[in-house]
């Protein structure tokens, strides 16, 4: 079989070094990939924006499933120009997508499935969304409504932070058309999981929970970033939640769905909350693989990932689908460029991937570049080491030693990747 994969990040690397150990898959492209993945991936020279030139490409090399990394080109509606050239590709239809694609959308069918989620309201008009401003206690929660490249989102700890946030989407458009509509929601408290599952338009397989650390300093200091580390399992989320999860959560939105005639084909992640009385709020829904979840999830996946999508791209049951996961705990650190998420430099060698790594432990590429056999840095997440260890303990040491190898100037990372686990 041959697979397209779309995008270039640590989570694309992943889902290529997953599905190559699959006996069913010959080759993988990659559009348009990273430094770490030319290794083993073929380049595809076509502009990854330009998604009809995309599905030309997969037509003319009989591609038999592109998977898709990020939620752009599905929210663009890459599976519909995909599907129509009879062409088969794991990710929802635009319509679907729109449950990354609005945050209104998503309370919509949430509202609909009997999901809990955040009290809350949606305004178009920003004098409403002040007024209603007036009436909360605070923190409150600001979203755009659209995608803001995970920036659309401020926890205002107070009236006149929450009015500057809703003047900066609504009057000042800083994210553009994504703040026209806004959502304004309490603050809920206790922890986070990210829960993905693999879906197939009525069944959904859900993978081993992760947990992300989402601001660039230690102790969960600082801005947001796309996720700075990543461990799989999570400890304090116990297997009933997670079957919970599937029955509450993923089960009734594939139903709903499908009855409003927007079947749900690729992966939905849940970012959950689970509060203090171990309650569980659905607080978004992505329609994609996480990043930098699926570098903690997939080294403990055991089977034919490939079968997996394949026959989720197809619409096929998965009812039959027991999933494996190694007995393993797996701990992945992202290493950033100096000054990520703002502005940082770029083009710097990175060193040290030559040197053997520890059993089970992987580098996965992000903004990395190959220039004759030279790596240099070409983003803000430039890399992330995963490592599988008998506790998470064993595996957060095995991912720091080996982190240690490898050197670009303005190198960070978190130097506290899985201890809120507690473990
Ligand atoms: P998002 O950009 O939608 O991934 O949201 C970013 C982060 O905002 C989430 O991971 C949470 O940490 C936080 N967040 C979103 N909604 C809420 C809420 N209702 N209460 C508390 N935190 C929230
Ligand atoms: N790591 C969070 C995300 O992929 O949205």
């Amino acid at each position: 079989m041959k697979v397209l994969i779309i995008g270039s990040g640590g989570r694309e690397h992943a889902l290529a070094w997953k599905l190559s150990q699959s006996p069913q898959v010959k080759e993988i492209y990659c559009a348009p990939g990273n430094g770490g993945m030319r290794g083993f991936c073929i380049p595809v020279c076509v502009d990854v924006k330009d998604l009809k030139s995309l599905a030309v490409f997969a037509q003319k090399k009989q591609i038999d499933l592109t998977v898709v990394g990020p939620e752009d080109p599905l929210v663009e509606g890459i599976s519909d120009i995909f599907k129509a050239k009879g062409l088969l590709i794991y990710g929802p239809s635009k319509n679907a997508a729109m449950l990354e694609g609005s945050k209104d959308f998503t309370r919509q069918i949430c509202s609909r499935s009997g999901i809990k989620i955040a009290e809350g309201r949606t305004f178009t008009v920003i004098s409403q969304a002040l007024a209603y401003l007036d009436k909360q206690s605070y923190p409150v929660v600001i979203k755009a409504d659209g995608l803001a490249a995970g920036k659309g989102v401020t926890i205002a700890q107070n009236h006149a932070q929450a009015v500057a946030a809703v003047k900066d989407a609504m009057e000042q458009k800083i994210f553009g058309n994504a703040g026209n509509k806004i959502v304004i929601e309490e603050f809920l408290k206790g922890y986070e999981v990210s829960v993905l599952s693999i879906c197939s338009g009525t069944d959904a397989v859900v993978l081993a929970p992760s947990q992300d650390h989402k601001r660039i300093f230690d102790h969960d200091k600082g801005p947001n970033t796309g996720g700075m580390g990543t461990f799989s399992p999570v400890p304090a989320f116990s297997p009933q939640q997670l079957q919970w999860t599937k029955d509450h959560i993923f089960v009734p939105v594939l139903k709903t769905m499908l009855n409003q005639g927007m079947p749900y084909i690729g992966t939905l992640f849940a970012g959950l909350m689970v509060l203090e009385d171990h309650d569980i709020r659905v607080l978004e829904f992505n329609v994609r693989f996480g990043d930098p979840e699926t570098q903690a999830i997939l080294p403990r996946f055991q089977g034919d990932f490939f079968e997996m999508l394949y026959r989720a791209s197809k619409g096929e049951p998965l009812t039959d689908i027991s999933l494996k996961w190694a007995e393993e705990s797996c701990v992945c650190v992202v290493a950033a460029s100096s000054g990520y998420p703002g502005s940082y430099k770029k083009g710097f060698e990175i060193k040290g991937l030559d040197q053997p790594l520890e059993k089970d432990c992987t580098v996965f590429h992000a903004g990395t570049e190959k220039k004759q056999d030279r790596l240099f840095t070409s983003g803000g997440r430039v890399l992330s080491v995963a490592s599988l260890g008998k506790d998470l303990k064993e595996a957060k040491e095995k991912s720091y030693r080996a982190l240690k190898q490898i050197h670009f100037d303005g190198m960070y990372y978190r130097t506290d990747i899985s201890d809120k686990a507690g473990i």
